[in-house]
């Protein structure tokens, strides 16, 4: 990590009147109806960045990726309502660009004043952006470059994507990393170190197979592993239990029995579930113990007597790392699982990370109080990726 350069390092060699390009990762929710954007959580965090370099003259180049578009401009993936936002939270007006690295960049970039802001369009309306071809990206990131004469990473979100914006930009400009960051890398490294025990770890989210290999790296590290959300009827039907008509991963079964095997114990599933009749906000639904889930029915949320006993195990902890909702926190009758286990986070006396968009999202929606929490991660793949200690492009292009 100290071979990282910061924000303060360019700082330092100042940046008056220089372009400095930022990449953040400004992939906000969005509701599906409306488009209006459910969560600026993301926005919020490059701000200090933002704000530095604004207030030291630079002209400042911001670029993202927002949602999954297929290397062509797509409306409802436009970072155009995120401009609008971010200049808002800025004070200032934030300068867009309807395309990426075409006539509207060009001229948005050069019409540019010292301590103004321009963002980009959506850096994934270009097929350079994700390519595996080398030369794609490559060609892309000369394109991006070409706006910057400094390159600041922001985007801890995005570091574990192998891509232009963060792979191939800084192989190419002076580089930094920027105050999100570097921030975020310290608190996960602390994870990662010598954490302070006991150590547990809450998970949870729709499928197994996304965090098998963040749970086989942490079963060695953690004193306890608590496991909700849509993943634990693998989990169960692991034990020989009946689900119904819950989320399953058949072909993960096996993998989670045999991880059941060797856990030593540290496994936590839960003993209760909220089970509906269908899977919308208004069904009918009645919690039931694990070992009597009606073959019809699926579950959506995990019971109180789960989060009892999952609450006194965090109030023991010394470190917790929590990614994932326990349920479908988005629907009322659905939430109490998430809500309980995060109010039994922020109580506990320990340092707690929340990884993840989703699980960072749920503290906002459910309305608990962020500073309760030791460290909210813009990152959710980025955080679950560091945890199982991979090598992220981002990071590792900004240590060359
Ligand atoms: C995220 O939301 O996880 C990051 O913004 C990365 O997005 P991606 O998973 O589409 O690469
Ligand atoms: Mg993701």
């Amino acid at each position: 990590m100290s071979a990282l350069r910061t924000l303060d390092d360019l700082l330092a060699e100042g940046v008056s009147g220089r372009r400095v390009l930022v990449r953040a990762d400004l992939n906000v929710p969005l509701d599906k109806q409306t488009g209006a954007i459910t969560d600026d959580g993301r926005i919020r965090a490059v701000l200090p960045t933002l704000g530095a370099l604004v207030e030291a003259g630079a002209k400042v180049v911001v670029c993202s990726h927002l949602g999954r578009p297929k290397g062509a401009p797509d409306p409802q993936f436009s970072l155009g309502p995120v401009a609008g936002r971010l200049g808002e939270l800025l004070g200032a007006p934030v300068h867009f660009a309807t395309d990426t690295v075409g006539d509207s960049a060009r001229s948005t970039v050069a019409d540019l004043a010292d301590g103004q802001v321009a963002l980009l369009e959506n850096l994934r309306f270009n097929a350079g952006e994700t390519s595996k071809d080398e030369a794609e990206r490559g060609a892309f990131a000369d394109q991006l470059a070409a706006f910057g004469d400094a390159y600041v990473d922001d985007a801890f979100g995005a570091v574990h994507r192998k891509h232009a914006s963060v792979f191939d930009v800084p192989a190419r400009l002076p580089h930094v990393a920027g105050r999100l960051v570097l921030r975020e890398v310290e608190v996960l490294s602390k994870l990662t170190g010598a954490p302070e025990r006991p150590y547990v770890v809450v998970l949870g989210g729709s499928k197994v197979s996304d965090k098998l290999a963040v749970i086989e790296a942490l079963l060695p590290t953690v004193d306890r592993l608590l496991i909700g959300g849509g993943m634990c009827f693998t989990f169960l039907k692991a034990q020989g239990l009946e689900v119904g008509t819950s989320l399953l991963e058949k072909d993960m079964v096996e993998t989670c029995r045999n991880l059941l095997e060797r856990s030593g114990g540290k496994i936590m599933l839960p003993v209760d579930v909220v089970v509906a009749d269908a899977f919308a906000p208004d069904a009918a639904h009645d919690t039931v113990r694990v070992d009597g889930i009606p073959s019809h029915r699926l579950g959506l949320d995990v019971g109180p007597e789960t989060v009892a006993g999952f609450s006194a195990t965090l109030s023991q902890a010394k470190t917790i790392f929590w990614n994932g909702p326990m349920g479908v926190f988005e629907m009322p009758a659905f939430a109490a699982g998430t809500r309980g286990i995060a109010e039994a986070i922020t109580k506990a006396d320990a340092f707690s990370v929340v990884g993840g968009g989703d699980s960072a999202a749920a503290v906002r929606a459910l309305g608990l109080d962020e500073s309760s929490f030791g460290h909210i991660s813009t990152g959710g793949g980025a955080s679950l990726e560091y945890l199982e200690g991979k090598t992220l492009p981002g990071i590792a292009a900004l240590e060359n």
